[in-house]
């Protein structure tokens, strides 16, 4: 019998794409649907970017680059971790990655063996598992929970890691929760990793998307911790496939062999867009909508939580609400079906996020208008009976 690879038995698709088939022939119906399972930024790139990816095609740039990026753009993001972190950080680390879905396969294209084991925070992102395992590598859950503020902590980390540990991901601010870590967390979890000779990766995917305080960058911990970025989400350019990852010094050369090897170079157009990225009018733009973002957080959380769903974990980032939903039902994904077919609300079942206790929890997006939001919540409001 002709099959495909074994590794294929283990990956699992998102289910909320199944919810988003469902949601898109429910809106072919005629029905209006509410979309906050979405994990992008509704808002369109900004312009000043847009317009530097058509001037860079008119003027014919759309040639291969460098496998590790264009050296302007390399400059220009460590220019960013100087002026936004106060960290220098060379640009010799820096490589530009199609997306952080990029520096993540990179990373681990690098550093996992077959067989060795990775320690990932459950409720987490879910591709973090099926790339490891397309790596052959072994994802391991650490359990997280508000106890924790959802993030793994050093007692928690040496209590899973193994002889066969590799190292540890994790993510500040992290999807579902929104949560991040301080500078001495993450340098104490980068202490742990060390003593056990593990890699230490942190993806920072969500940065600039926090509402009380920035977060610090990993860059700030030590040079040997891998740190990954990406223009989808504060940048709002998702579509785009451009992200970036910085290096321990030692590695550079072997990510640069990876990427001459799996994908010749990040996209040439998004890479000359990117450039425009860290311009004071695009900062301008982002930082008015990262202010809309904090708004609709504000708008949302409390309404969520006086229709029944709680909150354990005060979300610092990001643009979702993972709520706990046990007190309206005990399956999440029964629940997050019906919501869609009853009241034209599509939100994430915990199921995406891993196995710890996923039935009781659902993420909400606030990735639309807060006039959408309020209507999703007046649903809701009726669904309940409250
Ligand atoms: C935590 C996290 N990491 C990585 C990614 C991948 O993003 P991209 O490849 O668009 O940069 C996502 C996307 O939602 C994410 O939530």
């Amino acid at each position: 019998m002709i099959r495909p690879a074994r590794r294929l038995a283990d990956i699992a698709p998102f289910h909320v794409v199944e919810l988003l088939t469902r949601a898109r022939q429910l809106e072919a119906e005629g029905r209006d649907i509410i979309h906050m399972e979405v994990g992008e930024p509704d808002f369109p790139t900004p312009e000043p970017i847009a317009n530097a990816a058509v001037d860079a095609i008119r003027q014919g740039k759309t040639l291969y680059t460098q496998a590790l990026g264009l050296p302007d753009l390399r400059e220009a993001i460590s220019g960013f971790y100087r002026s936004r972190y106060g960290v220098a950080v060379p640009a010799a680390r820096i490589a530009v990655t199609n997306g952080a879905s990029g520096a993540l396969n990179l990373a681990f294209a690098c550093l996992a063996d077959p067989g060795g084991e990775w320690l990932l925070a459950d409720p987490g992102y879910p591709c973090n598992r099926h790339i490891l395992r397309v790596y052959e590598g072994r994802p391991r859950s650490i359990p997280v929970g508000p106890a924790s503020n959802f993030q793994p902590t050093p007692e928690l980390l040496r209590r899973h890691w193994s002889v066969s540990t590799a190292g540890l991901l994790v993510a500040s601010p992290a999807n579902p929760t929104g949560t991040l870590l301080t500078l001495s967390e993450i340098a104490a979890l980068a202490g742990v990793c060390r003593a056990n000779d593990g890699h230490f990766l942190v993806d920072e995917i969500y940065h600039g998307l926090t509402y009380e305080t920035n977060a610090p960058t990993a860059c700030a911990a030590g040079d040997d911790i891998w740190v990954i970025n990406s223009f989808s989400k504060y940048f709002q350019m998702t579509g785009w496939r451009l992200g970036w990852m910085v290096i321990p010094e030692a590695h550079v050369r072997d990510i640069e062999k990876l990427a001459q090897n799996l994908v010749l170079c990040p996209s040439t157009p998004a890479q000359h867009a990117a450039l425009a990225a860290f311009a004071p009018e695009t900062i301008a733009i982002l930082e008015a909508r990262r202010d809309e973002f904090r708004k609709r957080r504000d708008f949302l959380a409390p309404a969520l939580e006086s229709v029944g769903f709680r909150i354990t974990a005060r979300p610092q980032g990001a643009f979702y609400l993972y709520c706990d939903c046990s007190a309206l039902c005990d399956d999440s994904f029964a629940l997050a079906s019906d919501l869609l077919e009853r009241v034209g609300v599509a939100a994430t079942p915990g199921l995406d996020f891993g196995s710890n206790a996923p039935e009781r929890h659902i993420r909400f997006a606030y990735t639309t208008g807060i006039d959408r939001l309020a209507e999703a919540v007046d649903r809701l409001r009726r669904y309940f009976g409250r």
